[in-house]
């Protein structure tokens, strides 16, 4: 299935019309409306308009079109700034108020907005839950966007303070717990905490995590409040939100699916990865400058899958150069339709291109669409033409699943560890857990991204890029699995109120591998370091651990000066430093075959995914390439020899 965003209030009416047959004419089914136009549905103060909106959606319906709709929460309009000032957040890294005249400019923490997002809500709620044009709901639009998580405002201080309490219940608690004796920082009463932020130098690392704690639920609270509202009446009607990169989120991403009937994810390839890769060298870069890294979107669709352990949507999806990343080129010829049979084959169900035409006026007129400002077609409308027809020649089926033997273990909390805690300018979280996913596609496995509360029954393998705190059910858990595990650095060492490990690192993964971290040391990355695995060098970089070996416990990688770099014992390996992408790909590809899981090692720049029964192949790579494994079944779309940019799906053989 397919569609589109669109913005009726940008057009003039006498528009309507002709763009909905357009979009019918394009194949696409569903239209997303409605997330920013909380001005045009009340231009003041209780003074509703809701005729427009009403003749927009019985324009879309009589086109054959179902009908999204969203609560415009995401830009509170002017008048209801000047009412309740205290909307704005403030900034954590100067302590200044933001303006209004962007997007986003709200604190979860107001009580004002919080009240009013709720009424705006209710109203279209009231007004639309029942329509029968609108298939579905979004909440907000992408809630965590521009840094929108945390504030420094009064109200949030005030919140802080009360989830603190409820928290921690006691001030002595807080004060062991956090360790305040040190730098003199212990609180009399809950009344003295501010919030972790503007200090001198840098915060109390548990005083940071509890806030970035609070952040979360605070998100949390907003947006579960606001899917019970949509809920009560539009009976029968999904619910969804569409996500940014969930590293970006600052929020526990599974607990913000919760309550979703599933998620969406906004897929900007060529932005995310100009983001992303910025301070990779041009050489590395270049060759994804119009294509995005071949594993970037599909990290965050195994994630979307993930978070929710459903298919989701794509609710955006890049047609053409954007305008807020670094530098902005425009896909290469045949990527977006790429990019969308790449999101069905991770999972997807549905993929809406942003935006159905080019704004000619603010903050985005750079930014492409389906169709020009001048309503000529642009470069898009060819490939979504193609996703048409293929989509109903290639018979595929929302139903069947994706299957993983494969998983890696996510989640917010120990993001913010590293976050908090670097240690080095080079360790970042992100770049590690995308290195082992990596990794691992690029030996043509499929992945699942998993909580540590999950189910581990149906995997083989399971990746723990940066585990700092794990708790004592997990580690059970982690005994009766039939899974190898590994562990990457930092993994255990951190208490839940980012303490170390009172028996030394890994603390309570000790009980998996019996080993102690007696040092950590970090180094600059243009100095790394050798690894040798099986008689080969690899590269050792940016963080370094000194392992003390207990009983039982075997090496399986030595650092330069022959000291244990990985190490294993039964299911649990190990590895306490950074590494490259062939280190990755070895010690993972030994593995897989250790438990059962065939790998096959994919050119550069191929990938392949399986879903329910058939194999999605892609060709990020700018030449022809062949795809390396034969007579697995009958070609519904391209062929093994593959064109640049191209697509095969093969249906594989019973
Ligand atoms: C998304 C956002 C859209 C639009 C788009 C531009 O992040 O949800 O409203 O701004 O980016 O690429």
């Amino acid at each position: 299935m397919l569609g589109v965003c669109y913005y009726p209030e940008h057009w003039p009416e006498s528009m309507w019309a002709q763009d909905a047959k357009e979009m019918r004419e394009l194949g696409l089914r569903y239209v997303r409306i409605g997330e920013f136009a909380w001005s045009r549905i009340e231009f003041s103060d209780g003074v509703y308009s809701f005729e427009w909106l009403d003749r927009a959606i019985e324009t879309l319906a009589a086109a054959g079109l179902e009908v999204i709709m969203c609560t415009p929460t995401a830009t509170p309009p002017k008048w209801l700034i000047d009412k309740y000032p205290d909307i704005l957040p403030v900034d954590i890294n100067t302590g200044v108020t933001r303006a209004f005249g962007s997007r986003r400019h709200y604190d979860f923490s107001s009580k004002n907005f919080f009240r009013e997002a709720m009424r705006i809500s209710e109203v279209l709620a009231k007004r639309y839950g029942e329509h029968p044009a609108i298939c579905g709901w979004q909440t907000d639009n992408e809630i965590a966007c521009h840094d929108s998580t945390h504030s420094g405002s009064v109200a949030a201080k005030e919140a802080f303070r009360e989830w603190c309490k409820s928290r921690y219940q006691t001030i002595e608690k807080l004060n062991t717990d956090w360790g305040t004796v040190f730098w003199s920082m212990e609180y009399e009463n809950f009344e003295q905490i501010d919030l972790p932020i503007l200090t001198l130098t840098e915060a109390q690392p548990a005083h940071q995590l509890a806030y970035r704690r609070f952040s979360s639920d605070q998100v949390l609270a907003f947006h579960n409040k606001m899917i019970e509202i949509i809920r009560q009446h539009a009976p029968n009607r999904f619910v969804t939100h569409n996500f940014i990169p969930m590293m970006d989120t600052q929020v526990d991403n599974y607990a913000l699916a919760e309550n979703l009937d599933f998620v969406s994810y906004d897929n900007y390839p060529l932005g995310r990865s100009d983001l992303f890769f910025a301070n990779r060298p041009a050489e590395e870069f270049k060759p994804y400058m119009r294509t995005g890294h071949p594993d970037y979107a599909s990290y965050d669709f195994d994630q979307s899958r993930g978070i929710s352990k459903k298919n989701f949507w794509i609710m955006e999806q890049q047609p053409g150069p954007v305008n807020w990343a670094h530098h902005n080129p425009r896909p290469e010829k045949g990527m977006v339709r790429l990019w969308s049979w790449q999101a069905f084959a991770h999972g997807a169900d549905c993929v809406c291109y942003f935006r159905w035409r080019q704004a000619p006026f603010a903050q985005e007129q750079m930014h492409a669409g389906v169709k020009r400002n001048d309503n000529s077609k642009g470069a898009a409308w060819a490939e979504i033409e193609q996703m048409r027809d293929e989509l109903k020649t290639v018979a595929f089926s929302a139903d069947a699943p994706v299957q993983a033997k494969v998983a890696i273990i996510s989640g917010t909390t120990n993001q913010w560890v590293s976050e908090i805690e670097r240690q080095a300018d080079s360790y970042s979280h992100h770049e590690t857990e995308f290195s082992y996913y990596s990794a691992i596609r690029q030996l043509g496995l499929v992945v699942d991204f998993i909580s540590m509360d999950s189910d581990f029954s149906q995997y083989d393998l399971i990746l723990a890029p940066c585990l700092p705190i794990v708790n004592d059910a997990f580690i059970e858990k982690c005994k009766n699995a039939k899974a190898h595990f590994v562990f990457g650095p930092r993994s255990g060492g951190k208490t839940d109120e980012l303490s170390l490990a009172p028996n030394l690192p890994p603390g309570k993964l000790q009980a998996l591998v019996p080993i102690q971290i007696i040092s950590t040391e970090t180094i600059r990355p243009d100095c790394s370091e050798t690894l040798i695995y099986k008689g080969k060098t690899f590269e050792s970089r940016c963080w370094r651990e000194e392992i003390q070996i207990n009983e039982n416990v075997n090496i399986s990688a030595l650092y330069h000066d022959e000291n244990p770099a990985i190490v294993r014992h039964g299911n649990t390996s190990y590895i306490a430093t950074l590494t490259c992408d062939n280190f990755l790909i070895e010690l993972f590809d030994d593995l897989a075959n250790e438990m059962g899981i065939t790998t096959i090692r994919l050119p550069k720049d191929m990938r392949m995914v399986h879903r329910g029964d058939m194999t999605y192949v892609f060709n990020y790579a700018g030449h022809a390439q062949t795809f390396p494994i034969e007579n697995v079944g009958s070609f519904l779309l391209g062929q093994a020899n593959m064109a640049p940019y191209d697509v095969a799906i093969i249906k594989l053989n019973s």
